[in-house]
């Protein structure tokens, strides 16, 4: 092998566009459920909707890890205890490199989906001091209530914990390990070294990807665009 071969780099096609725009639109709303309940004042209106949104895009990931292409599917990244030890004591997959969330990136990612079904959960029961209240929360009583809003502060702690873990770790496989984990994210390809073994190719969304899109996308908006009818603002 001449040396030019071996830092050669070969481009290939590592998240679909689904995903991409679920990651990048769920950063913006993120910001934007936090500015409109701690920054912005009277914006609760907007923090229900935009909640409500966050919540629709989570059930889609939900389906999307069930019908989405290969790196997409829950199926093909959550891994056992077993994985994620090998992982950490550096072992590699024997069939070669694996493309998509590794194992214990996968485990953030169940995590990150987890607290965000909490938050969104609690949200729609919750109730502040003065007059507004999540599109549920007549439907508990108020000492419920109550409590669920306060798992709705304390659970927001713990999110924010989870995206600083999140973000610094995909900073370090970035400028520590040379990994092309966030032009993936951005572009949905990566720069693997030419020579490099995949494990399987990555898939394309093909003609009927592109129609469980459509139907796991018309779920979600209907879902959210139903709870966030049901929103009451004075
Ligand atoms: C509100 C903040 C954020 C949240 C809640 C969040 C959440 C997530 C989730 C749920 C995934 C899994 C994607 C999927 O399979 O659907 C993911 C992946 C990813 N995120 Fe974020 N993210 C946040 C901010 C960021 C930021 C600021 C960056 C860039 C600096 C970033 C870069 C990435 C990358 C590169 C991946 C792919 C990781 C991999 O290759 O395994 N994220 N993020
Ligand atoms: C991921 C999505 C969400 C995030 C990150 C989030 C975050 C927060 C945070 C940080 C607060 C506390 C504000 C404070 O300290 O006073 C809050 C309050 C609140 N949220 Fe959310 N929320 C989300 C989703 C929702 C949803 C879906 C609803 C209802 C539709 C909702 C309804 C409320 C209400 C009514 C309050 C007022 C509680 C109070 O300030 O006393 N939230 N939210």
């Amino acid at each position: 092998m001449t040396g030019n071969d071996r830092h050669s780099v070969r481009r290939v096609r590592v998240w679909d566009l689904p995903v991409r725009a679920f990651h990048w639109a769920l950063v913006v709303l993120i910001l934007g459920s936090w500015l409109t309940a701690e920054v912005l004042d009277d914006a609760l209106a907007w923090h229900m909707y935009i909640g409500v949104t966050i919540g629709g895009l989570v059930l889609f990931r939900l389906m999307w890890g069930i019908w989405g292409s290969d790196t997409a599917r829950f199926a093909q990244f959550v891994r056992g205890p077993g994985a994620i030890l090998d992982y950490l004591r550096g072992r590699r997959a024997l069939d070669g490199l694996r493309l998509g969330h590794n194992p214990l990136g996968a485990l953030s990612v169940v995590a990150l989906l987890a607290l965000l079904c909490v938050q969104v959960g609690t949200g729609l029961f919750a109730e502040d001091d003065a007059f507004s209240e999540g599109p549920f929360n007549e439907l508990v009583s108020s000492g419920t209530a109550e409590w669920l809003t306060s798992v709705h502060k304390l659970n927001f702690n713990l999110l924010l914990g989870f995206i600083a873990l999140h973000i610094g770790a995909v900073f370090y496989h970035v400028l520590i390990k040379h990994q092309d984990l966030l032009r993936a994210m951005i572009t949905g390809w990566m720069r693997i070294p030419a020579n490099a073994r995949l494990h399987r190719d990555a898939s394309r969304l093909r003609f009927g990807g592109w129609v469980a899109f459509i139907v796991a996308a018309a779920i979600a908006g209907a879902v959210a665009w139903w709870v966030a009818g049901r929103i009451v603002t004075l």
